[in-house]
């Protein structure tokens, strides 16, 4: 199995000059600003994070009343919303905060061994605002890069769907009561898996692992590792150990990450010959991030190219994505020749929670 991945594991060195963000037009208005805020508030009550909920709801208050965090974002550019302003605000903060700039605030982080509380944290949160004002500014210009290691249950049960007849043991899984690879990992991915099982006795091998993304990190440098750290909410110190743990393992064995826009990078990947291997394309959390021109340039290719499978030749596209109804995610797989398009499970965001759907 030949796996390619836009927006793909985050692990390799800089090359090159950065891709362009998608277009923005003027400074954010303080409208759209309150709107995004508003939004996280919501969002990270809905999944588990009330200290981040409250938080956000103080830089809404802030941003309403003209204070420094309103001041700080006045004049970034573009749509606050589309852009997820306030989680880059958010990661930059939380950025000090691990790297041991910010003590004050790091009493009331517990990603940092400290006691979540808003209304104590609040102050500290806003000194660090002012006091690195120039370090976060930059910061914002960047896409949030939260990478969660969970949503890899999904994509579990959707490659071991492509699978079924091929082979690799991978790592370490708890798929609700089904378990699968290597038990004596460091990275064990556990998530509540209800409805259909898995197809478990599926063999997955995989021939080669390659990726994209518009600022692909590199883990082997603390700095740089950390920004993917500092997206974590920091009210949930289980995910940043997960993190931490694929981290060290993806340093083992790292795939190629490419710097580059995913419509850009996946025709040469696409092209090269696969004989008797299934090509996967894949991605989670990622479609949402595209602009819609982009989303509809890699439909037609992968459409195009499936046209062109053959059962020695296959080609599958496989996507843990924000699904339609709100709050949960859709494990779409569409699988040529045929072009075949399932609904394989729904389930959490953040992969806490899967239910399969199955064939
Ligand atoms: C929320 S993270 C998801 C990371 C990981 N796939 C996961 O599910 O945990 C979204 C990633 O998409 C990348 N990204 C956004 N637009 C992109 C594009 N057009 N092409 C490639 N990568 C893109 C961002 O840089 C960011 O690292």
């Amino acid at each position: 199995m030949l796996c390619v991945a836009p927006d793909g594991c985050d692990a390799q060195p800089r090359r090159g000059p950065s891709p362009e963000l998608p277009e923005v037009s003027g400074v954010a208005d303080r409208e759209s600003l309150l709107i995004a805020f508003r939004l996280q508030v919501g969002g990270c009550s809905l999944f588990g994070s009330p200290f981040y909920s409250e938080l956000m709801q103080k830089a809404y208050d802030d941003v309403e009343a003209g204070g420094r965090v309103g001041e700080l974002l006045a004049t970034w550019q573009g749509d606050p919303v589309r852009g997820f302003l306030p989680l880059r605000l958010f990661g930059a903060v939380h950025d000090h905060v691990l790297a041991g700039h910010a003590p004050e605030l790091a009493r009331y982080y517990p990603t940092a061994g400290g006691r979540a509380d808003a209304d104590a944290a609040w102050p500290a949160f806003e000194a660090v605002v002012a006091q690195y004002a120039a370090d976060i500014a930059p910061r914002l210009e960047h896409f949030p890069q939260t990478n969660e290691v969970r949503r890899c249950a999904g994509l579990l049960g959707g490659f071991l769907e492509i699978a079924e007849r091929t082979a690799l043991p991978l790592r370490h899984y708890a798929l609700g009561p089904h378990t699968w690879g290597d038990r004596s990992s460091p990275v064990g991915i556990s998530t509540d898996w209800s409805g259909a099982e898995p197809c478990m006795s599926a063999r997955i091998e995989i021939e080669s692992r390659a990726g994209c993304d518009l600022a692909p990190r590199r883990i082997d440098d603390h700095d740089d590792a950390r920004v993917l750290e500092s997206f974590v909410w920091a009210d949930q110190p289980d995910r940043l150990e997960e993190l931490r743990a694929a981290i060290e393992l993806a340093k083992q064995d790292p795939p190629r990450v490419e710097e580059a826009r995913a419509r850009d990078w996946l025709p040469a990947e696409l092209a090269a010959p696969a004989k008797g291997l299934c090509r996967v394309v894949f991605h989670s959390s990622l479609w949402l991030y595209l602009e819609r021109d982009e989303q509809n340039e890699i439909r037609d290719m992968l459409t195009q190219q499936g046209a062109r499978a053959t059962r020695d030749q296959p080609l599958a596209w496989l996507r843990h994505e924000d699904g339609a109804v709100a709050g949960t995610v859709e494990i779409r797989l569409t699988r040529w020749p045929g072009g075949e398009e399932r609904l394989l499970g729904m389930g959490h965001p953040h992969g806490r929670r899967v239910k399969w759907h199955g064939r």
